[in-house]
């Protein structure tokens, strides 16, 4: 019998990464999709979607550089439709909790015919260690707006676990799952905890959503980066619905989800908040 064969979509980066070591420990056959690996698949390339898809039953979505931008829907609608021509059977989506346009990529997916899950996360705890709040984290000085609701941070590691069984087993079929950790955190909650858990003084200051954005466009991001998170703030943060904690990761997984406060721990001692810091038991 032909053994499935899997294309993860991103699958050097935050999730995509643990998918892939997860499904070639569980002895899956996997490609991994993104402009650096061996077959290139590059979402501003539609040219070559093609060799990437190539014998691929089954694949794992996570767009770049988020489902809200505009183009997004458009992107999910041609490569699905190539899918199909190709013989792939099932997606998995990587969407965002409470995003009205990540919705309408979900509807595409939904509507294509293909067996589907859409797995859709809150804030992921690895912002504070991979991604755009690190920096600020290691400066000592966390200046965002927003910063009065509480947010509850799910752990790439959770997400990827869903991922896997989602992609193994048909019973996730025409599930939308949604990934939240146990409790949510406000941004000057975070940070305490961080201050603690690494024994540095960190610095909260509370700014307003105009401030901040002027600060990330007199900063050289890359093109929509700055419209992205304003959007973030303004329409993810401040969804209330997005407060919510839900209990999907145990249905799927059988276990709790990951804590911020163990994730926080395991951090501090990793280093990567401050090499130098005394670790706080
Ligand atoms: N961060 C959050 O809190 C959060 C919450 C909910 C949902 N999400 C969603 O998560 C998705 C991102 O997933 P992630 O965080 O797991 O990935 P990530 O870490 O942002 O992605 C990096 C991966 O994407 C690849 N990549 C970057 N640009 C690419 C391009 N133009 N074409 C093809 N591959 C590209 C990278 O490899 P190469 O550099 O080799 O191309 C790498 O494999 C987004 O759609 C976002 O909306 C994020």
């Amino acid at each position: 019998m032909k053994k499935t064969k899997f294309l993860i979509i991103g699958g050097t980066g935050k999730t995509g990464r643990k998918v892939v070591e997860s499904l070639r420990v569980l002895n899956q056959e996997v490609r991994v999709g993104s402009r650096g690996a061996e077959i290139p698949f590059d979402w501003d390339n539609p040219k070559t979607w093609d060799d990437a898809l190539n014998g691929i039953d089954k694949m794992y979505i996570t767009f770049q550089p988020d489902l809200a931008v505009p183009g997004a829907k458009d992107a999910i609608e041609a490569l699905v439709n190539l899918a199909k021509t190709k013989g792939v059977q099932k997606v998995v989506l990587l969407s965002g909790k409470g995003e009205q346009e990540a919705e309408r990529c979900e509807a595409v997916i939904m509507n294509s015919g293909l067996d589907y899950t859409i797995v859709r996360a809150n804030w992921f705890m690895q912002n504070f260690s991979e991604s755009f709040l690190l920096d600020p984290i290691v400066q000592g000085v966390v200046a965002l707006p927003m910063y009065q609701y509480k947010v509850p941070y799910v752990d790439t590691g959770d997400i990827a676990d869903v991922v896997v069984e989602s992609l193994l087993h048909e019973e996730h079929n025409g599930k939308i799952y949604q990934l939240t950790g146990p409790e949510g955190y406000t941004f000057p909650e975070v940070v305490e905890l961080i201050a603690e858990r690494t024994g540095r003084e960190i610095e909260f200051v509370p700014i307003s959503l105009e401030d901040y954005v002027k600060v990330l466009n007199s900063m050289d991001l890359p093109e929509g980066y700055s419209w992205l998170l304003e959007y973030l703030f303004s329409h993810i943060i401040t969804n209330l619905s997005n407060e919510e904690i839900t209990d999907d990761i145990e249905l799927v997984l059988k276990r709790k989800p990951r804590s911020f406060s163990d994730f926080a721990t395991e951090m501090a001692h990793s280093g990567i908040w401050n090499a130098t810091a005394t670790i706080s038991e």
